[in-house]
């Protein structure tokens, strides 16, 4: 079964919007630690989904009170998402006196929710007497249309927000997660979306918990739970969540999870800002620190060619929130060095009602309380940086190359002119060479490297003649993120961004030591390895053949 797939990608590439289309034949598998599609060569897709949640009380997705369904399937694809992940409750598939017999319209009125049912007669009228899961089924298929890809996630039994260890929702053999009837939901969601071409995903069961945790039930029940979607659905992922609110995968190390069928198993672990303290110690420590912890607890799992997929993060969109703000810049460095794939919490801008608060407004949605835009179009753009690819199989469009991200802003290190430096998009980047002798340098164009003047100062491209007339750069700070070199008066500088210009400048290393309150954020960067081509087809410079043989002549002399 072939079936194409388009998304148009966005690429901010200053002055101009560039749309590229890129082309992919669904369904998806895995290879190795990828997601690739079903053409010839396997080509990666990356996921850059946005949540949707639509396990709420009313068991309707959310939002269509506010705007039509088929605008907000848009904007999805304008904000650079190609996928969503759908959160559904077990009920929706399981209880058919609930889901089949009861009407959008009735269940707003169960809870009272007037205004949100004249939203839907202003926005959606054809939903209101829809039954539960034909509603559920209409959004999937709009977003079909759209070419957004959907991945449903089995949140909660009973309709609610979710979670907390003694909900009953926690693990099997709670009160309302019967492992039989669990079985029984996925197998018939799995069914009911079997021909749904745009449903590439099916996530088990979210955040387990509770005492009644371990791992032996772990195995068994995911195994069997993997086991009846991938029969009733053999095309589609199948997306396996670990233990302590999807935050533990680490027992895989030891015991490995067997299924009998390949290429369709992905795990997914959840990151919040909120599930530790960003502020109480020096941010360097506290970001290397939270990355090993990672990294130990289900990040090994990429490194053993196994994917994994961060189904949610998310942060206050405000941008007042110092915890959050901390912990995202910290989450963009490890997701655009491991370049995963990841689910944003949430498209949300409002709730019909969330803890018994009617219109209840999100202040993590990426959309406004009325739907209607951006929140905060600064958070967007940073977060888009990590929406396409740097690379995988079938993208590889230049060789792999290094390149130099900035996590708190999302951009690169790219030319400003000849000589200097500055951010700007990642399509754009140049590439770096770190060389055992601490010299950093063009890739591309070797003759160049970095030289670091007095603090404050812009750094500059200088002729690479000798060592000599090159700075050593090395990382610096528990986050290993501080680029330092020592100018020629001695002083210890990192490089930093100069925020007026956005020029590459150097200034004193911030926080390397204590000081809780000290933000070393613009003096993070992160090389990372990228396989996208420049869309400056030439070098800056092209090096004339006599200037070549004479920086190599020098560099052999010295
Ligand atoms: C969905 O989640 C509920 C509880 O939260 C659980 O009881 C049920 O078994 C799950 N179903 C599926 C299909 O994952
Ligand atoms: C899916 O399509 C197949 C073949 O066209 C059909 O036999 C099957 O009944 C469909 N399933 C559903 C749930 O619509
Ligand atoms: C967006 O977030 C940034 C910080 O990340 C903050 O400075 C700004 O005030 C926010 N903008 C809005 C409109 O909330």
């Amino acid at each position: 079964m072939e079936r194409f797939f388009f998304i148009s990608v966005f690429l901010l590439l200053l002055p101009h919007f560039f749309i590229i289309n890129i082309t992919f034949a669904l369904p998806l598998s895995t290879d190795s630690r990828w997601i690739v599609d079903d053409g010839n060569k396997g080509q990666r897709v990356k996921l850059a989904c946005i949540n949707w949640p639509s396990h709420l009380e009313t068991a309707v997705a959310e939002g269509l009170s506010k705007q039509p369904l088929d605008l907000i399937a848009k904007k999805i694809v304008s904000m650079g998402f190609n996928c969503v992940r759908l959160t559904w409750p077990l009920y929706l598939a399981t209880d058919e006196s609930f889901s089949g017999v009861m009407s959008v319209r009735q269940s707003l009125r169960k809870f009272g929710l007037l205004e949100a049912i004249s939203g839907f007669q202003a926005n959606n009228p054809y939903f209101l007497d829809l039954p539960l899961i034909k509603a559920f089924q209409e959004v999937v298929s709009c977003l079909g249309k759209n070419r957004v890809m959907v991945i449903l996630d089995n949140h909660t039994s009973q309709p609610g927000w979710c979670c907390n260890d003694n909900d009953g929702n926690g693990f099997f053999g709670d009160k309302n997660l019967n492992p039989h009837l669990w079985i029984r939901g996925l197998t018939k969601m799995a069914t009911i979306f079997a021909n749904s071409s745009n449903v590439v995903g099916m996530s088990l069961r979210n955040e387990l918990r509770g005492s009644k945790q371990n791992i032996n039930d772990w195995y068994k029940y995911m195994r069997e739970g993997a086991e009846a979607v991938h029969s009733v659905n053999p095309n589609i992922l199948v997306i396996v969540s670990g233990l302590n609110y999807e935050t533990d995968l680490s027992f895989l190390r030891d015991k490995p999870f067997e299924v009998t069928f390949k290429r369709k198993l992905v795990f997914e672990i959840h990151w919040y800002g909120f599930w530790s303290s960003w502020e109480g110690d020096n941010l360097n420590k506290i970001c290397g620190r939270e990355t090993d912890n990672i990294m130990k607890m289900s990040g090994f799992l990429i490194e053993r060619g196994i994917p994994l997929f961060v189904s949610e993060f998310g942060i206050d969109q405000r941008g007042s929130n110092v915890n959050d703000n901390r912990f995202l810049s910290c989450f963009m460095a490890l997701a655009a060095d491991l370049d995963l794939d990841w689910a944003l919490w949430t498209l949300a801008g409002s709730y019909y009602v969330r803890d018994k608060i009617i219109g209840y407004d999100e202040s993590y949605g990426v959309l406004d309380w009325s739907w209607s835009s951006v929140r905060n179009s600064t958070i967007m753009q940073m977060i888009s940086a990590i929406q396409s690819p740097f690379r995988g199989p079938g993208l590889k469009e230049t060789n792999p190359k290094k390149i130099i991200f900035h996590p708190a802003s999302g951009l690169c290190i790219v030319r400003k002119s000849l000589f200097e430096l500055k951010l700007g998009s990642c399509n754009r980047s140049e590439s770096f060479r770190l060389s055992s002798h601490q010299v950093l340098s063009l890739a591309e164009e070797k003759i160049f490297c970095i030289k670091a003047y007095e603090k404050g100062n812009s750094v500059k491209l200088r002729l690479y003649f000798s060592e000599y007339y090159c700075s050593k750069w090395k990382f610096l700070s528990e986050s290993k993120m501080q680029l330092s070199s020592i100018t020629k008066n001695g002083e210890s500088v990192c490089l930093d961004v100069d925020s007026d210009t956005n020029s590459i400048v150097t200034k004193s290393c911030k926080c390397l030591k204590g000081d809780a309150s000290c933000d070393p954020k613009s003096q993070w960067f992160k090389v990372i390895t990228s396989t996208r081509s420049r869309f400056r087809a030439k070098p800056f410079l092209r090096v004339s053949p006599y200037l070549k043989t004479l920086v190599q002549e020098s560099l052999s002399v010295s």
